[in-house]
């Protein structure tokens, strides 16, 4: 048996994590943020859940199809009857046609981690815990915290944080860089809530527009209220990555009522910033890294080409990559 930290309770950090505590290895997950589910985390509010990150996923690979159906069994997870449509913008034309297709998507219930919690479920997790350096010595790892505290001997880390992230976590540590330029691998997205008048435009919309990426009604997502969250894209997100909440707010509401139609009150919500949030398009994909002679393993979605999808192949990965550590390990001993 190992002892493993996992570094990262989003849906890579807690698919590795429950598939070694399944092989019998001794686990325990870390991460900066309140709760579990990074860029899968949904904000509860007075409106009920609100998906500020990933809104859906699909599933294509038969890992992660098995994966889902055990969650819809369990009920942490349920079809998403979404209507598809395409907002585009032809020079200044705007336009918004129905796109409907035989996707199936799927969301977390009563909100998107709550597949990763229950993932979690069981698995010593150590939240509001920023982990600053790593030091490896002959009995293992040692990790030390923002919280002042240190937690020792792992026989083996999984990092599963957004490249920068990870590069800084080692150049702190003074280990070797794993990646070669880790501010190249994941973009910005600005995430806006709002409360508007419902239009009948469908629930899933898919941007080819200046600005956004997408606009998700949450009307048919049990667990959620008839809220608006609007994904900023890429481009326009790093452009305007240091403006306040209420820049993102004006916004919203200039596109919803300028180039969509919406009348009556348009209430704020939340917006939120995510630093690392896609895969940047043509950037070679890094797949899973490992450092030289140290069981410390890299990967996340940013493995594999993005995706909630991918996140969940590279937790089995890295799992599969400390398995076969410790079999080289028990072979030698
Ligand atoms: P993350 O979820 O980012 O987990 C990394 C974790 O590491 C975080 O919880 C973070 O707090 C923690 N961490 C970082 N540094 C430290 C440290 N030093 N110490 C401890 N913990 C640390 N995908 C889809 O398939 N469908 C979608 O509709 C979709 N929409 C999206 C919309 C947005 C706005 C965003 C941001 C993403 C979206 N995605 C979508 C992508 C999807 O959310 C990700 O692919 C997936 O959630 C990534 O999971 P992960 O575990 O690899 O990384
Ligand atoms: P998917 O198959 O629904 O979508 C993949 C892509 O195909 C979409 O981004 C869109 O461009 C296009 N598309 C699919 N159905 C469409 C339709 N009916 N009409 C018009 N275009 C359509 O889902 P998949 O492959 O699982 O992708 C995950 C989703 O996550 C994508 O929508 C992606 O944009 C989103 N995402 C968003 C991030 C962000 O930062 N906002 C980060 C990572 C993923």
């Amino acid at each position: 048996m190992k002892k493993i930290a996992v570094l990262g309770a989003g849906l890579t950090g807690a698919a590795a994590a429950a598939s070694l505590v399944r092989q019998g290895h001794q686990v325990t997950v870390f991460d900066k943020g309140r709760a579990a589910g990074g860029r899968m985390s949904s904000k509860r509010t007075e409106q009920g859940y609100l998906d500020m990150g990933a809104q859906y996923f699909t599933a294509r690979s038969e890992a992660f199809t098995q994966q889902v159906k055990q969650w819809l069994e369990a009920g942490q997870v349920e079809l998403w009857r979404c209507k598809t449509a395409l907002l585009s913008d032809d020079e200044g034309v705007i336009s918004l046609t129905a796109s409907e297709d035989k996707q199936q998507r799927f969301i977390g219930i009563p909100s998107m981690h709550s597949p990763v919690t229950a993932l979690l479920q069981d698995i010593p997790l150590i939240t509001g815990c920023r982990v600053l350096r790593l030091d490896y010595q002959q009995q293992g790892w040692t990790l030390h915290s923002d919280t002042g505290q240190d937690y020792s001997d792992f026989d083996a880390v999984l990092l599963t944080l957004p490249p920068v992230q990870a590069q800084q976590l080692l150049k702190q540590s003074g280990l070797p860089e794993l990646f070669r330029s880790a501010s190249d691998v994941l973009e910005p997205c600005w995430a806006v809530a709002v409360q508007a008048q419902s239009i009948p435009w469908g629930d899933a919309i898919f941007c080819q527009h200046p600005q956004l990426r997408f606009i998700s009604h949450q009307q048919h997502k049990t667990g959620r209220s008839s809220c608006y969250i609007l994904h900023f894209n890429a481009a326009f997100s790093a452009l305007h990555l240091e403006q306040s909440a209420d820049f993102w707010f004006a916004k919203a509401t200039d596109i919803l009522q300028q180039e969509l139609g919406v009348q009556g009150e348009i209430r704020a919500l939340v917006a939120h910033r995510w630093l690392y949030a896609s895969q940047r398009d043509q950037v070679p994909l890094p797949g899973l890294l490992a450092l030289p002679e140290r069981p410390l393993w890299a990967g996340g979605d940013w493995s594999y080409g993005g995706r909630v999808e991918n996140a969940y192949l590279a937790g089995l990965s890295l799992a599969q990559a400390v398995l076969t550590y410790a079999e080289q390990q028990e072979g030698t001993e």
